[in-house]
């Protein structure tokens, strides 16, 4: 299992401040940065120019969750915009496998995401093109949702089934993570942790992002 990580979601972020509120995250390991279409979720969000601009405004590598049809098609541009992995999600993948290798030839870590209703077990042989498993603890859409435990033997699943291949794609999870929800996950193996809400509505953003990731590391027992 990989070492813990932290990836606050700016999706409950001030919009019209973006570069400020990701400097109020510096401890974290990646940003995450969810892109939306009004198709494949019921909501909008930004695109290619918005997430450049963010790519150049910080330090902080950006991991592109690409909540939108037709990822075959878009998904190469937010590589050339500077994200450092992309996702998109095996519902809107025509061909999942020449996706992710176009991602990771273009030089991004290739990540692909499953909605809580849909199983891990038929994706089993992909694992090895994938650098990153999300698994959607909310239906995908909207920040501040209820975190949903009826993923967590899926996530614990997926742990098997990195395990059984012997490859290192991390799992991440996203959806009404916060300090009550994530020990759960870590405990079922996830080791990359998507935070929105949680982290943009404490008066201290980056103590919450330490905060999580002690909490992830206690309930994994990792030594601190
Ligand atoms: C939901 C997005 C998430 C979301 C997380 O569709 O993919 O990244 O912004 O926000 P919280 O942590 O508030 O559930
Ligand atoms: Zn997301």
């Amino acid at each position: 299992m990989g070492h813990v990580q932290i990836t606050p979601s700016i999706l409950n972020a001030d919009f019209a401040a973006l570069g400020a509120e990701v400097a109020r995250i510096g401890s974290a390991d990646w940003v995450h940065v969810d892109v939306m279409d009004n198709h494949f979720v019921p909501n909008l969000s930004f695109g290619p120019a918005m997430v450049e601009a963010l790519a150049r405004s910080t330090d902080v590598p950006l991991d592109a969750h690409l909540m939108i049809e037709d990822a075959d098609r878009h998904a190469p541009a937010y590589v050339e915009a500077g994200c450092g992995s992309v996702t998109f999600h095996v519902e809107a993948a025509k061909a999942p496998v020449r996706l992710a290798r176009e991602i990771r030839a273009a030089g991004a870590r290739a990540s692909m995401a499953l909605k809580p209703a849909t199983p891990i077990d038929p994706y089993e042989a992909l694992l090895p093109e994938l650098d990153m498993l999300l698994l959607m603890t909310v239906e995908p859409g909207f920040g501040g949702q209820t975190f949903l435990d009826l993923v967590l033997p899926k996530i614990r699943r997926a742990r098997e089934l990195v395990a059984k291949h012997g490859v290192e794609t991390w799992i991440q999870v996203d959806g009404g993570v916060s300090l009550e929800t994530i020990g759960r996950c870590a405990e079922a193996g996830a080791d990359v942790f998507v935070a929105g809400s949680a982290v943009y509505s404490a008066d201290d953003p980056d103590r919450m992002v330490a905060e999580l990731r002690a909490a992830a590391e206690a309930a994994r027992g990792d030594a601190s």
